[in-house]
Formats: C-alpha cells, sequence, structure tokens
C-alpha cells in the first residue's frame, strides 16, 4: 500500500497528457477474487488492483478458508475452497468496500457458518435493505444491526431456494448479490434489470465455467444447492479500470491540443459511456480494442485529444453505465461552456458519500455555480476557477480525484484534505497525476 499524505497541494498545470496505464478494474479485481475463492485448486490474476476495497475482498476470502500469495510483479494466486467455507473467527471488516459486502453476502448466505460483517462509517450508513429483501426471500437468514437498515450485517447459513426477482433500482451489486446466492440455491435464479448495469459477474462466471444465460435484461444461474458450482481455477488478466483512465481522460479533455493515451483499459461497453459523453461535449475519442472475441473483458487503447468543451445533459438509461464517473461529468461540465445537466441520478446520494451534495459543495469552493436537484446537478461551466478555501474529499476516493483533476484547472493553488481515502480504488493516483505533468506537494 503506498504512503499517502492526509492533504495535498494541486498546483495550477498548464500542460497535462502523456501516455499511462492505469490499475486492474476494481469490479473486476473483487468478483475474480470471490469466485477464485469458491474454486478447487488455483487461481493466477495479474494486474489484480492491489487497493484496500478489494485487499479486503481477498482478507475476507482467507478468512473463508481461501490462501492467497502475490509474486513481486503483482502476479496473484488464490487457492480455492471448493465452495466449501470456513467459519471466519471473528467478524469481517470490509472498510469502506460496499462491492466486498454486498456481494459476499450473496455468496455466503447458504454456507453452513455464522458470519458478521462490517465496514467503516461510510459503509455502515450505506442502505443494505435492497440486499437483504431478495436473499431473505430466497430464504437467507440475515440481519442488519446497524441503525437504518444498515451494516453490520449478520448472516446464519440456510438453505436456499431459486428466485424470479426484478430489481427495483439498476444496481450491478445487487444483481450480483442475488445471482452469487443463486449458485447456491435449489433451482434457478432469474434477476431481471430495469435497465443494463455492469455485467463483470456474468462475464467472470462464464470465464471460471459457469453456466449463465443472458436473454435481454434477463440473467439466470443455475441453482447448485448448498454444495454449490463445482468448478477449477484459472487464469486470468484483469484489464485496466476504465473509472480510473477517466481521470486522466477528463484531465485533458478542456485542453484544446493536449492528449493522453491510457492503455490495455478495460472496454467493457456497460462501462465506457463517458467517453462519448466527453465526445458530445466536443473532445476527440479515440479507441483501439486490442482484446480477441474469446477474452472475457474486453480491452484496448484510448487516446483522448482536448478541445473547448460545450455543456451537455445525461440523464436515463445511460446512467448506470456513467455511476462512477458522475463527480467527473460534473467536474468537466465546469470547464465546458453552457450548462451541464445530470438526471435520472439519484443513486448518488447512498455511494461512499452523497456524491449530489459533495459534487456541488466543492465545485462552489471554486467559484462554480452549481444547482444540486433531487436527482442531480446542473452546472453553469466557463468562470474562471479561483478557490475559496481547501477542497473536502468527505472520505470519498472518487470526490477527491475528480476535484483533483478541476484543481489543474484553478488559477491559484488548491488544498485537498482527507485524500488518504483514494488509496481505496486508486494508490498510484498522485504519482500518475505527476507523471501527466501536474505539480503535486
Ligand atoms: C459496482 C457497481 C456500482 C458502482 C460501484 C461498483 C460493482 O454500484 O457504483 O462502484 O462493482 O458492481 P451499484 O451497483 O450500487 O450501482
Amino acid at each position: 500500500m503506498s504512503q499517502i499524505p492526509q492533504s495535498i497541494i494541486i498546483h495550477p498545470a498548464d500542460h497535462l497528457g502523456g501516455a499511462i496505464e492505469v490499475p486492474g478494474d476494481k469490479s473486476i479485481s473483487h468478483r475474480v477474487a470471490m469466485l477464485a475463492g469458491i474454486a478447487k485448486g488455483a487461481t493466477t490474476v495479474r494486474n489484480f488492483l492491489q487497493s484496500e476495497d478489494c485487499v479486503n475482498t481477498l482478507r475476507a476470502m482467507e478468512a473463508l478458508g481461501a490462501r492467497t500469495t502475490v509474486t513481486e510483479d503483482n502476479e496473484l494466486t488464490i487457492q480455492g475452497t471448493g465452495s466449501n467455507l470456513l467459519e471466519p473467527a471473528g467478524q469481517l471488516n470490509v472498510g469502506n468496500s460496499g462491492t466486498t459486502i454486498r456481494l459476499l453476502a450473496g455468496l455466503i448466505a447458504a454456507q453452513p457458518i455464522k458470519i458478521v460483517i462490517t465496514g467503516d462509517e461510510s459503509l455502515c450508513a450505506r442502505p443494505m435493505g435492497r440486499i437483504t429483501e431478495p436473499l431473505e426471500k430466497m430464504g437467507a437468514k440475515v440481519e442488519l444491526t446497524g441503525e437504518k437498515g444498515t451494516a453490520p450485517i449478520t448472516i446464519t447459513g440456510a438453505k436456499l431456494k431459486g428466485l424470479d426477482y426484478v430489481l427495483p433500482i439498476a444496481s450491478a451489486q445487487v444483481k450480483s448479490c442475488v445471482l452469487l446466492a443463486g449458485l447456491f440455491a435449489e433451482g434457478p435464479t432469474t434477476v431481471t434489470e430495469p435497465i443494463p448495469t455492469r455485467d463483470h459477474t456474468e462475464r467472470m462466471m462464464r470465464a471460471f465455467g459457469i453456466p449463465v444465460e443472458v436473454d435481454r435484461l434477463q440473467v439466470r444461474v443455475m441453482g447448485h444447492g448448498e454444495k454449490g458450482p463445482q468448478f477449477k481455477g484459472i487464469s486470468f488478466t484483469v484489464p485496466g479500470d476504465f473509472s480510473a483512465a477517466a481521470y486522466w481522460m477528463a484531465a485533458v479533455a478542456a485542453r484544446p491540443g493536449a492528449t493522453v493515451t491510457v492503455k490495455n483499459v478495460g472496454l467493457n461497453p456497460r462501462r465506457t459511456a463517458f467517453s462519448d459523453v466527453l465526445k458530445q461535449m466536443g473532445a476527440k475519442v479515440e479507441i483501439r480494442e486490442t482484446s480477441g472475441p474469446d477474452d472475457a473483458e474486453p480491452m484496448g487503447d484510448i487516446k483522448v485529444t482536448g478541445a473547448r468543451l460545450h455543456g451537455v445533459e445525461v440523464g436515463g438509461a445511460v446512467i448506470p453505465n456513467l455511476i462512477d464517473e458522475l463527480p467527473l461529468v460534473a467536474v468537466v461540465g465546469a470547464l465546458a461552456e453552457g450548462q451541464t445537466v445530470i438526471k435520472n441520478a439519484g443513486e448518488l446520494k447512498v455511494k461512499e458519500s452523497n456524491r449530489i451534495a459533495t459534487t456541488a459543495a466543492n465545485l462552489r469552493l471554486f467559484g462554480v455555480e452549481v444547482e444540486e436537484r433531487e436527482d442531480g446537478l446542473a452546472v453553469t461551466g466557463g468562470a474562471k476557477l479561483i478557490p475559496t478555501g481547501p477542497v473536502r474529499s468527505y472520505g470519498d476516493h472518487r470526490i477527491a480525484m475528480a476535484m483533483s483533476i478541476l484543481a489543474t484547472h484553478a488559477a491559484e493553488k488548491v488544498l485537498i484534505n482527507n485524500v488518504a481515502c483514494v488509496d481505496t480504488s486508486y494508490p498510484a493516483f498522485w504519482a500518475d497525476l505527476r507523471k501527466l505533468g501536474a505539480h503535486v506537494e
């Protein structure tokens, strides 16, 4: 883990750009660790994201009986349990990681063990009723002991039956929780999504040889009962994280003529909408796919050339595809001419922070005019950015990183407080920001 200081100063940057490789995809790393942990034998993973969130998933799988080793060049080996999980000695603390708690709850709900999963203050304030409701319908014994339908969550193993579940919200985490539980149920489990969300769980299940049927918005897995699916470990390379690449794409997008090339990035079409948004705003985006048709996840290189940007409106079915990039859409909107509107994005309120409020509060600190709405934001771009105080991350990694990109455009240096949270997803972020030419203290 890198030694990240608590505060950072970003100086205005006239030139930014270059070529960069981003760390492994966070969502995929979580899923590989979990599926490898229930596989038979060894799985080797290259480019696993060694960030706090994903390490928390690895530690959880170890507490459940998996064994892991990692070489110096970041090749991770996970010895799986063959779906035979052990009862952990104490409670599992998964830190800040919503993906870990929600997916893990599904994975272990049918195991004959009792387990308590908890996390940090932010995680223990996030809604968990969205997973306990379908899990209980499957027969799981789950209890939320937090104040308002929140973690800690206690799970006592129970027999599960397959479920036909219509997701009330577009959430890949809830979909994945139900599908993972479905593998350990009697009979098939079908999840129907209101709009498409990221499909890394489905793709990784297939990569491990677990059958998954997809018919438009319906995803179905077979139940294997409490013994669970029997499959072998694999060898897998995690593509770079598009959501990490998005910071560098945003860093040059509003700088006419500046370029950045991000190499070996995941190009899953349910994740890349931010590149379309930048194009709509006027930036040039060129994508070269390097993966083949047999690869579980598409990947390639993305080159962005900056331009004078204009505002854009984003909303509707594209929102899940952009969900983690929305603070960045607001940041780029602040650098564009005219108004940028984000709508249908009420889910932002239940992320690592309330990202409608925390994005708006920080944009205002830079002197940007912004309207907070129930389901999004309206940002008026084009103002000179004169910071009136330190930026606050609110302990949210994506807020810290998005605001640091805005800070490179400010008229004066900017202090960003409480940035250790960046370690949850991108420990090398500040080093990479420097690599592209920013002056970071
Ligand atoms: C994730 C899904 C999204 C996303 C999160 C990671 C995943 O959350 O915001 O960062 O790995 O499945 P929701 O499914 O809650 O929208």
